[in-house]
């Protein structure tokens, strides 16, 4: 089993380009099953083990799909066949729940595991499957499975008792091929929803008022291929930005949308760390000194929960007391007990974190528990004295294509060790 070898690094210094976003990604591989005719070509996908498995399980259900060196990736779906996806792949990977709307629009009918993907609570889809039925699916379940069916999809108004992403995606693309009109109301407003919503219209689809809580949609009978661009990677930004903070570094980044990584960059601000920024590029300076701070985790434009880790293991090493509170997924501390092995002081107490700020941290053998939480141990591995060795690095490789080749680009010690 691979392993990431991590020992305290210089201040990160230099510039890097952002990859396309895995969240925007993900689905907009999905919604390239409903394009009956005409190629998919998308730009700027990320090379990511998340994203490979997806490309699987399309070629399963019978697209033809061909990955290029440049991230550029083409879907031929016109010849779809199968509509129950491949099990263990299905099951690994909680974004593989998205082929649902698109097969169901497309073919009346998807068969898929329950999804799998990072341990971070109990991350149900009763939404998804609220939406699926109030547009006129029948859903079934046994054997591991759900199966959705309808012989006609119809528009509806739909409320989500909650803004989940998925959800959102989901219902917009099984939505776009109902009959009639249909609204999303409470809908998530992340830019990612944004960028999917885009691929739909170029594909033919029309979609208004994404990127606002009520999303409408009028159904058309058939989309056709396009072509798309991803959107930056808003939580690899966000992620660089703490991997230089935490070495007290000076870094560059380039292909990033300052709006969408905004959140982040006012807490880095509101801790005193120098963050510029330009039309597509952000100037991040952690020379000088920083202080503790709060954070709550909201849907965007909130503090996204997929920096919480990471601000974790920064703010372990700043001084004064930090508060983090956890309000989208009730389970997502896994990396403070592994934080606590290399000498961070964090009390948790259910979606409350606690955090009084330490001088050092030392290495140790710690444990990837999920993506975002061995990107966090990565980071205080930079910072920390010694070695610190971190183990089940699958997660992380799900979310950072050569994280540890991109982060030595800017002088860090860290080493994939096979
Ligand atoms: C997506 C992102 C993930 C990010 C999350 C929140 C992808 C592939 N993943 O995940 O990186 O952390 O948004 O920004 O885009 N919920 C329900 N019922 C449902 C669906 C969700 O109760 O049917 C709950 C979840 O358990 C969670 C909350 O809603 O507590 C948010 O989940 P959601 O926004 O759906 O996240 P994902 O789409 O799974």
């Amino acid at each position: 089993m691979a392993t990431f070898l991590v020992r305290n690094s210089n201040p990160l210094q230099g510039s890097i380009r952002i990859n396309g976003s895995k969240n925007a990604a993900l689905p907009i591989l999905a919604a390239s099953i409903l394009a009956e005719n005409g190629q998919v070509v998308l730009s700027s996908i990320p090379d990511l083990t998340d994203v490979r498995f997806l490309c699987e399980i399309l070629q399963g259900i019978g697209c033809t799909v061909a990955m290029h060196a440049d991230g550029k990736v083409t879907v031929d779906a016109s010849r779809i066949t199968n509509h129950i996806t491949p099990y263990d792949l299905a099951s690994r990977m909680r974004g593989s729940f998205l082929v649902m709307g698109p097969m169901l629009a497309r073919m009346g009918i998807c068969r898929i595991s329950l999804p799998g993907g990072c341990p971070i609570g109990s991350r149900p889809v009763d939404l998804h499957m609220k939406g699926l039925r109030a547009l006129g699916a029948k859903v079934t379940q046994g054997y591991g499975y759900i199966e959705v069916r309808a012989k006609k999809l119809i528009g509806n108004k739909i409320y989500l008792d909650f803004p989940s992403v998925g959800a959102t995606e989901n219902i917009l693309m099984a939505a776009v091929r109902a009959a009639g009109e249909t609204v999303i109301e409470n809908a998530a407003v992340e830019p990612e929803v944004v960028d999917l919503a885009n691929f739909l219209c170029a594909m033919g689809a029309d979609i208004t008022g994404a990127g606002t809580d009520s999303i409408t949609i009028q159904g058309v009978s058939a989309l056709h291929g396009a072509q798309h661009t991803v959107i930056p990677d808003r939580i690899e930004a966000g992620s660089f930005m703490a991997a230089a903070a935490i070495t007290r570094g000076h870094i560059t980044l380039s292909h990033v949308l300052p709006a969408h990584v905004s959140p982040v960059s006012a807490k880095l601000r509101e801790m005193g760390v120098d963050v510029r920024e330009e039309a597509d590029q952000i100037t991040l300076d952690a020379t000088r000194k920083f202080h503790a701070v709060d954070i709550k985790t909201l849907p965007f434009p909130g503090f996204p929960t997929d920096m919480q880790a990471q601000l974790m293991a920064l703010l372990s090493l700043t001084e004064g007391t930090s508060i983090i509170v956890e309000t989208i997924f009730e389970n997502r501390f896994m990396h403070a007990p592994e934080l606590q092995r290399m000498g961070a002081h964090i009390k948790v107490e259910g979606r409350t974190a606690v955090i009084e700020g330490v001088r050092s941290l030392s290495g140790a053998p710690v444990r990837a528990t999920d993506l975002r939480a061995g990107a966090a141990l990565v980071l205080a591995g930079l910072a920390a004295k010694g070695d610190t060795e971190i183990s089940d690095i699958h997660h992380i490789e799900r979310g950072y294509a050569d994280f540890a080749g991109r982060l030595r680009s800017l002088g860090a010690d860290i080493h994939r060790i096979d």
